[in-house]
């Protein structure tokens, strides 16, 4: 329980003052009632409306997006345009963050949740929280690649984890595979292929942990998580499920 105006705030509707002067105009409505006293309590569960509109009054949100090529994984950027900005404002002023990191060039499958334990337990190493890419890369893969990449590789700073290289389709241009890594090193796939001679040219990421991107969302569409994504994700981390 707690007042309406920080609420209100926090759902990102105004500043304080902003909202007080609101709420004290009628425009808010709580269970058809207008609300009168900005400093009412209000439990999170009633029906929210403003200047008429129905308000999602929710303060925790968990959302799968498709991100596009394009938008830097960030929760803001002076300059370039970020995932952020393809979610209703209300997102970002209630917390809502992205989980881990996508290239600008990388597309798929992108978490943002306003759970900041969640976020840092998903990431945590040792969590082993497995994602799968698609990758296609610029020459011929073969077994040798396999052999290397459950093998562990040796970067510069780091040896990466055993990972499974499932080749898709193999040319002397192009081929495609799919990758599953257990941890999310700066840049590791892209890394990964460079050590054994192969360029990535496109990178889409499929899943992460328990969740697999949703095949009906475009590029650039999202949705908020199902409540049994949702629990298999907090399972993922080990945690209990706050809603
Ligand atoms: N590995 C990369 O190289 N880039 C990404 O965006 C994700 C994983």
């Amino acid at each position: 329980m707690t007042r309406l105006d920080r609420w209100l705030v926090a759902l990102g509707v105004g500043s304080r003052s902003q909202v007080q002067k609101l709420v004290k105009s009628g425009a808010v409505q709580v269970n058809g009632q207008p609300a009168r006293d900005p400093s009412q309590s209000f439990a999170g569960d009633e029906a929210l409306t403003l200047h008429g509109t129905p308000l999602d009054g929710r303060l925790t949100r968990h959302v799968m997006l498709h991100k596009p090529a394009g938008l830097l994984t960030a929760a803001r950027d002076k300059k370039q345009p970020i995932v952020m900005d393809l979610l209703p404002p209300a997102y970002s002023s209630l917390g809502c963050m992205p989980v881990g990191r996508l290239d600008k060039d990388t597309t798929g499958l992108l978490l943002l949740t306003t759970d900041g334990e969640l976020n840092h337990r998903l990431l945590a190493p040792g969590r082993h929280v497995d994602k799968t890419y698609r990758a296609a890369v610029d020459g011929p893969l073969t077994d040798e690649h396999v052999a290397a990449f459950a093998a562990g590789l040796h970067l510069s700073d780091f040896d990466a984890q055993p990972a499974a290289l499932n080749i898709l389709s193999s040319g002397a241009a192009e081929s495609v595979a799919l990758v599953t890594v257990h941890e999310g090193k700066f840049h590791q796939i892209k890394r990964m292929f460079e050590a054994v001679g192969r360029h990535v040219t496109a990178l889409h990421r499929l899943t992460f942990g328990s969740l697999t991107l949703d095949e009906a969302l475009a590029p650039g569409e999202w949705r908020e998580l199902t409540e049994a994504e949702l629990t298999a994700l907090y399972h993922d981390a080990q945690m209990k499920e706050t809603l």
